[in-house]
């Protein structure tokens, strides 16, 4: 199967009483999203009219809704951080640093701000190893069995930085590095664009990689990730944003109480090393069905090998419908929703099962055992030891372009 079948980029919309749609989807899918995108932004459309009523002053131009300040250096380049507020006055801020999302800052359903993601005040926190904290992390996301796998009929070697096998495209991979940042002008919504150029053979990977990745935030709280990856000779890639999700906020408490519901029937089950087995299994019956909305922890504990195995939630669920709407969390007591739409095929639903009170982040807070969660969308790990699974080639042909939609509310 091939990793753009079908594809088709649907322009963004510029006029502010639409929703936006600049995701790359299946024709298939198409209508159907864009239904579920107005559903959505609706809401918090007019929530956003609301809270911005009495404050007509407000003619800023889209463009200058983000500002830019020193976040340091790295290697001798320029570190920077971005600030983009939306008309509601929401916040999200970025870094060129991994391209990674710092702060996402949302409303409780009383309206008090919080910041959702897990992250640091500054840059050396990032620098001091981070699992990944709002990072994109390429050139391949998840795990490569062994850190082998052939292409054309070579066989290509990379770095075992989670023994046995490879993890998030390498110690040095693209959560490690510098990108090139532009903020966009004359743009509907606040947004900057990042790229990285991989040098041929760096980490391992063939290919002289273009990754491009532009986040968007828009006046529904939606923040819209598009990527696009070129390659000047066939290789391999998986893409995602490694976000840390809390809806109590970041540093409040663990994940364990919030209403998780994903539109996946069947999971990649794992072996003890946390590469996928080959298995495709149904969810029903299982801890792993969050068809109709469980708790985190509802069934962490359970007796269940898979859930032994990876310590909790660690694993890739497979889409039902790719370009939908493909999963909710719920925070009961603030209110705070998070909706997950994307064309990837899979996403890893991980529970935090690494983080352990080591990492200290935005405000001096303790990052303890579960207390943020991922929903990263990705092609399905260890793809290119698993032919049965979708492809992860790409070619000059044929780059990559992905897109996926974080969306805040609340109910
Ligand atoms: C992914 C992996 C986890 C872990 C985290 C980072 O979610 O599947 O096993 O490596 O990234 O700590």
């Amino acid at each position: 199967m091939d990793i753009n079948a079908g594809n088709t980029l649907i322009e963004k919309t510029v006029n502010s009483n639409e929703t936006v749609n600049c995701i790359f989807t299946t024709d298939k899918n198409k209508a159907q999203m864009k239904n579920r995108l107005i559903s959505i932004t609706a809401l918090v459309l007019v929530m956003a009219g609301m809270a911005s009523c009495g404050n007509n002053k407000n003619t800023k131009k889209y463009n200058d809704m983000v500002t830019t300040e020193s976040f340091g250096s790295f290697e001798g380049k320029d570190v920077f951080l971005y600030t983009l507020r939306n008309k509601g006055g929401d916040v999200i801020k970025l870094t060129n640093y991994g391209a990674a999302i710092v702060e996402i800052d949302v409303p409780d359903r009383d309206g008090n701000r919080d910041n959702v993601t897990l992250g640091y005040d500054s840059l050396s926190g990032y620098l001091n190893g981070d699992p990944y904290f709002g990072k994109v992390v390429g050139q391949y996301a998840n795990r490569i069995a062994k850190g082998k796998f052939t292409l054309d009929g070579t066989e290509y070697t990379l770095a075992i930085n989670n023994a046995p096998n490879a993890l998030h495209g390498g110690p040095t991979g693209w959560h490690s590095r510098v990108w090139e940042a532009e903020v966009l002008e004359g743009t509907d919504y606040p947004a900057v664009r990042f790229t990285y150029h991989k040098p041929d053979m760096e980490e391992g990977y063939p290919g002289n990689v273009m990754a491009e990745v532009v986040y968007t935030w828009t006046d529904a709280d939606e923040i819209i990730i598009d990527y696009k990856v070129t390659t000047d000779r066939m290789t391999i890639v998986n893409i995602t944003n490694h976000a840390y999700f809390n809806l109590h906020g970041a540093g409040n408490g663990d994940i364990l109480d919030h209403e998780l519901t994903i539109a996946a029937s069947a999971f990649t089950p794992v072996d003890p090393t946390l590469i996928p087995t080959g298995e495709i299994r149904a969810v029903e019956g299982t801890p792993f069905d969050f068809l109709t909305a469980h708790t985190m922890g509802e069934r962490i504990n359970d007796d269940y090998e898979q859930l032994k195995l990876g310590n909790g939630y660690d694993h890739n669920f497979v889409i039902d419908n790719p370009g939908d709407v493909v999963a909710e969390a719920y925070d009961p007591s603030s209110g705070r929703v998070l909706h997950v739409t994307t064309d990837q095929p899979g996403i890893q639903l991980y529970s935090g099962n690494f983080l352990d009170g080591t990492q200290t982040g935005h405000g001096g807070k303790v990052y303890n055992f579960r207390t943020g969660f991922c929903f990263e969308t990705q092609h399905f790990p260890d793809s290119p030891n698993h032919p049965e699974f979708p492809s992860v080639v790409i070619t000059p042909d044929e780059p990559l372009l992905t897109s996926t939609i974080y969306a805040f509310s609340v109910r």
